[in-house]
């Protein structure tokens, strides 16, 4: 069968590693930004996970001319009535870091009981012409009153995963993506992509200019 191109609208390695695992029995050459040259940074001003996502998405596939995958995650703490939610990356400041990040949630928990969070994750996967499809998942745990575990990153020691009885920082990589929002999302993607397969062809073909009815060919 023939190949299709997508181009993942991310420069991080580990994500593009995770997902070309995801889809490495597919016809499918996967690129990322870091295989074009410069293109302008995409701002993530959303309002909501799919907002952002989409936004990421059609803007890699419109600008590169090829479709495109991107995925917006976060952590969403009912205490805190969802935050950090799309502040996830920058709830402690534009550039925080992660341990600042988690400092700032757990002060923010001090004194709560009420624990309960999920990280969220949205996939969209858009043609250079707009249309998308969407893929959401989520993981439910609760947030810790200290950080445990050295493992991944982000909110990952702060996030207890009670099937699990350990943090995310606790799993290992293979463990956190069979329970993970991300992983979770990822394997919709990965039981569906025969049809996405079909669905970005139809959409590709639809944008090509209908060929003139006498077309000659001149060598
Ligand atoms: P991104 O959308 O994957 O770039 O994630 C945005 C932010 O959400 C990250 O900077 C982290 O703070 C948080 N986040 C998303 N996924 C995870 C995860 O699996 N573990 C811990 N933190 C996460």
């Amino acid at each position: 069968m023939e190949k299709i191109f997508l181009v993942l609208a991310t420069r991080n390695r580990g994500k593009t590693a995770e997902i070309r695992k995801f889809l490495k029995d597919f016809p499918v050459e996967i690129k990322n930004l870091d295989d074009f040259g410069p293109i302008p940074e995409i701002e993530e001003d959303g309002k909501t996970f799919d907002d952002n996502a989409y936004k990421k998405a059609s803007f890699a596939a419109r600008i590169l001319g090829i479709p495109a995958l991107a995925d917006d995650s976060g952590l969403v703490v009912e205490a805190l009535g969802g935050a950090p939610g799309v502040y996830s990356a920058r709830y402690a400041g534009e550039s925080a870091t992660d341990e600042e990040n988690t400092a700032k949630l757990l002060k923010e928990m001090e004194g709560k009981e009420n624990r309960a969070a999920a990280f969220e994750c949205v996939i969209s996967i858009a043609v250079p012409t707009g249309p998308a499809l969407t893929y959401e998942a989520r993981c439910e745990g609760e947030i810790t009153t200290a950080p445990r575990g050295k493992n991944g990153f982000g909110y990952d020691p702060v996030f207890y995963y009670p099937p699990l009885k350990k943090t995310f920082a606790e799993l290992s990589l293979e463990e956190k993506i069979s329970v993970s929002h991300r992983g979770k999302a990822m394997a919709e993607v990965r039981n569906e992509f025969d049809k996405v397969i079909i669905w970005i062809k139809q959409r590709l073909a639809e944008a090509k200019p209908p060929k003139p009815e006498h077309s000659q060919s001149h060598g």
